[in-house]
């Protein structure tokens, strides 16, 4: 993976068989019309807003942000034409009086510290008789495959806290959206297959985010931090193997989808 930037490695390998696959759901649940703004919130390298672009054709009015200036330096290079915004969704950088249609943030919410905030901002983005779409992973003791690669992390560094699964209970989403304000608030939680053709990106990745979520990989420097990395990832080769499908790697994966209305 040569040099490449986290977020380089992000657009590379797992939006096309992680991200997008959702995005394309929310929109077949949240449907667009000509005319409608779009914004998408914790927008990463922009995946959702990218959909929306597709779906609403060169005129469509679709804002991205996010509060990493370098997830959105990809995402301009990908898609230089869409309105790209650094902001954090507690208090998020709208024009005065700019509204949206639609408001979706995909796998953005459990790395809000301030949950409520973001969600009282969602509400002021979203335009009366809007719709809200927020999709968080389900946990992972639910998800085999990434609950497996934890386990194998865990040998080596003590319990992980996955940040990326630990807001998956819909109950909690949708009390934190009535609480904003949001009406007709409704959670289901959608399955996919997931399969990546080469699994060793995927695998690399997935084990620096749970090094770097460790606590005994936080106080690490840098070259220790590596070299655990490189423990890992050999330890994981048997987890690997047992989701292999053909010269790839296959596994189910399952999200929360919560929708709602301003
Ligand atoms: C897993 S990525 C999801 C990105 C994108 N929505 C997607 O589906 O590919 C999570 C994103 O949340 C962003 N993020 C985390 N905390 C944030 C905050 N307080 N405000 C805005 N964005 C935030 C991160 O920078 C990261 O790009």
């Amino acid at each position: 993976m040569g040099q490449a930037s986290f977020p380089e490695m992000y657009e590379r390998w797992l939006v096309g068989p992680l991200f997008r696959p959702w995005a394309e759901v929310t929109f077949e649940e949240v449907k667009l019309s000509p005319g409608h703004r779009v914004l998408d919130v914790a927008c990463g390298t922009g995946i959702v807003a990218r959909v929306a672009r597709e779906q609403l054709g060169a005129a469509g009015y679709v804002v991205g942000i996010d509060i990493n200036a370098e997830m959105l330096a990809v995402a301009r290079t990908v898609a230089p034409d869409i309105d790209w915004r650094v902001g954090n969704a507690g208090a998020l950088p709208l024009r005065d009086g700019e509204q949206f249609d639609v408001v979706v943030c995909q796998q953005g919410l459990q790395f809000f510290p301030d949950k409520p905030a973001a969600a009282a901002q969602m509400r002021r983005a979203l335009a009366r008789g809007g719709r809200l779409a927020v999709a968080t992973w389900r946990p992972d003791e639910e998800i085999p495959f990434f609950r497996d690669l934890r386990r194998v992390a865990e040998r080596l560094l003590g319990p992980i806290v996955d940040l990326r699964h630990s807001f998956g209970n819909a109950a909690l989403i949708e009390a934190l959206l009535r609480d904003a304000g949001f009406h007709d608030v409704r959670s289901r939680t959608i399955s996919r297959r997931i399969r990546f053709e080469d699994g060793a990106p995927l695998l690399r990745l997935n084990t620096m985010a749970l090094v770097g979520m460790s606590a005994a990989g936080k106080a690490m420097a840098d070259h220790e931090r590596k070299r655990v990395v490189e423990d890992v990832v050999s330890g994981s080769a048997p987890v690997l193997q047992s989701y292999a499908d053909g010269s790839g790697v296959a596994f189910e994966l399952s999200s929360n989808l919560v929708t709602a209305n301003g």
